[in-house]
């Protein structure tokens, strides 16, 4: 019997090239627009200024990822994307993959984690808000390629 999420420890570590077919078939899986590329993901593996991260259980089963992008001269780190499988939400994953990502900037003496997220995406929003992240700025008119509006948020890691 496969354990569920829910029993299992759900650990967060660095993507490799092995994660890449997981990480496609997510990325395909649960966004319609602005899709990360076989590519780009490719790329981003390989890159000092991002970091894909693997939320797995039991025996590297995957779970979830989020990618975090870290530009030079700043101390603002950028959550770019997260998502978990859907039979693995509502038990932590992403939970785990945020932490992960505020454990990796404070690693860089990052001081604080920035996001956008659609303004309908309310799962996110409360994800984020429960985690302590806070809306900052104006809402951003036509953020996404398909013309939705997003909220910036940031969470300081001071
Ligand atoms: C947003 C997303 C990443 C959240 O991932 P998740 O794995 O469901 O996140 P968590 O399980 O940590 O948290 C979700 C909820 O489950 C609850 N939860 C966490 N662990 C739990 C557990 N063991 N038992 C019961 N509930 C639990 C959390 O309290 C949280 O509640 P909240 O909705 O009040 O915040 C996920 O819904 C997703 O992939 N969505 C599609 C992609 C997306 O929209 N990404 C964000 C924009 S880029």
């Amino acid at each position: 019997m496969t354990p569920s999420p829910a029993t299992a420890a759900v650990r967060v570590r660095r993507a490799e090239l092995s994660d890449l077919d997981d990480l496609v078939a997510l990325e395909q899986a649960t966004f319609d627009h602005d899709q990360i590329s076989r590519a780009q993901y490719r790329r981003h593996l390989d890159s000092d200024t991002a970091r894909v991260l693997v939320a797995s259980a039991n025996h590297r089963r995957f779970l979830g990822t989020a990618l975090v992008f870290f530009r030079k001269g700043s101390r603002v780190a950028r959550l770019y994307s997260i998502a978990s499988l859907p039979e693995a939400r509502g038990k932590g994953v992403g939970t785990a993959l945020i932490e992960a990502v505020e454990a990796a900037t404070r690693q860089r003496r990052g001081h604080a984690v920035r996001l956008e997220v659609r303004t309908d995406n309310h799962s996110a929003v409360r994800l984020y808000e429960r985690l302590g992240y806070q809306r900052i700025g104006p809402v951003l008119k036509g953020f996404y390629e398909d013309g939705s509006d997003a909220y910036r948020f940031e969470k300081s890691l001071a």
